[in-house]
């Protein structure tokens, strides 16, 4: 039976996002329907609204989000109803290329639920990053269902679905971020402070968090941060130069999506070292660099999707952490808040004042 929930929904390019009704299908083979407890709002859910992802309109919005499995199709046995789960935009295939090469996650050809859901008119939704948890129930494929210790706060556990995760992965993962590295992360929102406790959790030594606003840089030491730099005032290359000996750092952590702040992560490191691309660019954006620069640096650039995590692997795991107390990810929760409140909490995104909004459900 088709059930009826209110739902954030994006119906077109920079319009403002209403909630409305939105209609889930019973769950079929490979599905599962999911009692949405929290999802928090990711800057990425801003990047649909204003039709720098696709133009696949309207969006179903939300994706860093936990909750409860309410439902499975018929052939489903990997989760199962009443499971504590937390969704992840990336259920592996298991079949592709990369899967069959034991690296599952680079999987190319990731799971979503086959049906859609739609409108009271019909009208197909196109659900961000295959998930749209702004809403009391969605439709996902089980895959997307990760089962953690439900003693966690579904408010924190939400977060790990995406930017938390996709920022701690990007120094663990994709950056190899380990023991006496120096790491800079530029852009210190939610995605950039999760990079920053991860190279905490590491173990680097020093950890240069670059931000144009000291509120956030602030925020940034309570995670790790041993120094912080305004990139409004002053060259962030030449500051974090300074504090690496003179040598730039081992790994940078670029977590905006823009050209000037990559290049400014392609230069601020050290010869050999790494650069990891985590914000997400829109497809007008170029980045020119001196060929022989990109030659006589070494190393490596690297873009990180999701922070290269393995949701099975990683979600349990660092929900463990947390409630062993070694990683407070309870922090990035700024504010609870209710569903139709996103537009402005869209507004507080831009005004720097919050690294996360959470809806509660
Ligand atoms: N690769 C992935 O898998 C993945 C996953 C989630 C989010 N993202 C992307 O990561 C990026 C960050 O997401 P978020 O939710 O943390 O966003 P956010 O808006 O919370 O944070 C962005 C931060 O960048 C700072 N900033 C903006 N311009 C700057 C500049 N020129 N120099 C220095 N700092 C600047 C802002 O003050 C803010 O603190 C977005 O592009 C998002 O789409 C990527
Ligand atoms: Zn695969
Ligand atoms: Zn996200």
């Amino acid at each position: 039976m088709t059930i009826s929930v209110q739902g954030v929904v994006a119906r077109g390019k920079g319009e403002p996002v209403e909630v409305t009704t939105v209609l889930v299908p019973e769950p079929g083979p490979g599905e599962a329907l999911v009692d949405v407890q929290a999802c928090g709002v990711c800057h990425t859910d801003l990047h649909y609204k204003q039709g720098g992802i696709g133009n696949d309109f309207p969006y179903l919005l939300g994706h860093e989000a936990a909750g409860v499995v309410e439902a499975v199709g018929p052939d489903v046995t990997d989760v199962a109803p009443g499971d504590f789960v937390i969704l992840n935009w990336r259920a592996v295939c298991g079949r592709c290329r990369a899967c069959r090469r034991g690296r599952p996650w680079y999987c190319f050809d990731t799971r979503n639920a086959s049906q859609k859901m739609t409108l009271e008119d019909g009208t197909t939704l196109s659900p961000a990053l295959g998930i749209g948890a702004f809403a009391a129930k969605t439709l996902v494929a089980s895959g997307q269902c990760t089962k953690v210790n439900p003693a966690i706060s579904p408010a924190t556990a939400g977060l790990l679905g995406c930017g938390v995760m996709a920022g701690l992965g990007a120094a663990l993962n994709t950056g190899g971020v380990t023991r006496g590295d120096s790491v800079a992360v530029i852009g210190c929102g939610g995605v950039g402070d999760g990079a920053i406790l991860g190279a905490q959790l590491a173990g680097a030594t020093t950890i240069i968090a670059v931000d144009v606003d000291d509120r956030k840089l602030e925020w940034a030491r309570q995670f790790g941060a041993t120094d912080v730099v305004n990139s409004r005032t002053g060259d962030p290359v030449a500051q974090i130069r300074e504090l690496t000996g003179g040598f730039g750092a081992d790994v940078v952590i670029e977590a905006i999506g823009r050209p000037e702040t990559c290049q400014q992560a392609f230069y601020a490191r050290d010869l050999a070292g790494t650069v990891v691309l985590v914000g997400v660019p829109t497809p007008e954006m170029r980045l020119e660099l001196p060929l022989l620069d990109v030659f006589g640096r070494g190393g490596a650039l690297k873009s990180s999707w999701y922070g290269d995590c393995l949701p099975s692997r990683d979600f349990p795991m660092l929900v463990d952490l947390h409630l062993a107390g070694r990683l407070p990810l309870e922090k990035f929760v700024s504010e609870t808040i209710a569903l139709d409140e996103v537009e402005e909490a869209f507004a507080r995104m831009g005004r720097g004042e919050v690294l996360r909004s959470v809806v509660s459900l």
